[in-house]
């Protein structure tokens, strides 16, 4: 049921104009299309999705790699500059220069920008433990999100409201993750995050957004029904979110195209909410197999993954989480075993595109076409 019908606002047209727009806009490409460096933006926009990737400022002074980016994507978002540590010095002051400067190449470049994240209990600053409690954190919260998208009012795609709320193996009914913002705020914390970002810019897609929601097991798939009857209680009460994000950070070995998720995302679709591929990496577990293998195999999982998600018309736009594996936080976070270098992304370490660019290519290519509002076309 859809109680809030995708009206034709500034957010729809933007984005609408954005994908429509697709290279030309960026001024980038030679006048013949002939020579124009094949893009992903490209080839997403021709089906109504946007393709962008994760940025931060100390990657944008590798020239060669923020030139990639303004290539390759059609929408960005700071991986961490728009989180409380970096935009959050003290309680009483707001430091939006490191968010400003990726707001600017974006804008410069003719990609859209999101914002991540709102409300998470990680990235928060050093003062944050020593000050906030149960008497004003809710106050704390709102004041943050009422400042943070107030500021960026008008120039948001979609904001992150609210990161990573639910962890099954915290034990709890409800699915949600002990944190400090339930212990202080309790479970309505979301919904009064949604209702705040909503107020602040009523233009601004409001965004959920989850880790392991992929899997083909009972973990996730408790996981996705936590998720489901959120999602289905704020709809029903006119909570003001408008799409899923889905992070996908995945294994190249694990299943993650099988029937549950299969049916979450159709019932997130009809529930009228757009849905968003928001940080997708894929890592693989060999520790002895030729780079040629692993590479076949993480593309393989670009392919099927992003071949099954984009059978949903609701699907709009696909981020990776950077896009060259010079950069991933997975070099620390995520290699199969000591010394193996990963290779999660479309580019790998000298900016060379990966078998990975061709199986993202591809899938798009393949993928049927939708408005830029996401649903059937
Ligand atoms: O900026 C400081 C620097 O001044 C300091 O010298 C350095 C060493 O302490 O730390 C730097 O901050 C680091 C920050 O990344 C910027 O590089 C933090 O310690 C580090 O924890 C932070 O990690 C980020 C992590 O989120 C936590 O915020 C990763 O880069 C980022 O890729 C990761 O992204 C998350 C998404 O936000 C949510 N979904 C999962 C995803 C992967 O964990």
């Amino acid at each position: 049921m859809n109680s809030q019908p995708a009206s034709p606002t500034r957010r729809n047209f933007l984005v609408g104009a954005a994908t429509m727009l697709g290279a030309g806009a960026m001024g980038i490409f030679p006048a013949s299309a002939a020579d124009a460096p094949e893009s992903l933006r490209e080839y997403a926009a021709k089906k109504g999705v946007l393709f962008g990737s994760a940025i931060s400022n100390l990657q944008l002074r590798d020239a060669p790699y923020s030139s990639l980016l303004s290539e390759q994507c059609g929408i960005a978002v700071p991986e961490n500059a728009l989180k409380w540590a970096a935009l959050r010095p003290t309680l009483a002051s707001f430091d939006f220069s490191a968010g400003d400067a990726l707001f600017q190449f974006a804008h410069f470049n003719n990609m859209l920008f999101r914002g991540h994240t709102l409300v998470w209990e990680q990235a928060l600053p050093k003062w944050f433990q020593m000050t906030v409690n149960s008497v004003n954190a809710r106050q704390i919260m709102l004041d943050h999100i009422s400042q943070v998208v107030r500021h960026y009012a008008g120039k948001m795609h979609s904001w992150d409201v609210v990161n990573e709320a639910y962890r099954i193996e915290d034990g709890r009914p409800d699915g949600l993750k002990v944190t400090p913002w339930l212990q202080f705020i309790g479970p309505e914390y979301i919904e009064m995050a949604f209702h705040a970002a909503h107020e602040a810019d009523p233009d601004a897609m409001l965004v959920y957004n989850e880790n392991w929601l992929e899997p083909d097991d009972a973990i996730a798939e408790k996981k996705r029904q936590s998720v489901l009857a959120m999602l289905t209680n704020f709809r029903k009460r006119n909570v003001p979110i408008h799409a899923l994000g889905t992070q996908s950070h995945i294994y190249a070995e694990t299943n993650t195209t099988g029937p549950n998720y299969k049916r979450f995302l159709e019932q997130v679709s009809d529930l009228g909410l757009t849905i968003l591929v928001t940080e997708m990496d894929i890592r693989d577990k060999q520790s002895n197999t030729d780079l040629g293998t692993r590479d076949r195999l993480i593309a393989k999982q670009y392919y099927d993954y992003l071949s099954f998600m984009l059978q949903f018309k609701a699907l709009t736009a696909v981020l990776t989480w950077g896009l060259t594996d010079r950069y991933t936080w997975l070099a620390q976070a995520g290699s199969a075993a000591k010394g193996v270098p990963v290779r999660p992304l479309p580019y790998d370490e000298d900016l060379q595109p990966t078998p990975s660019w061709n199986a993202i290519r591809r899938a798009f290519e393949e993928a049927p076409g939708r408005s830029s509002r996401g649903g059937s076309a």
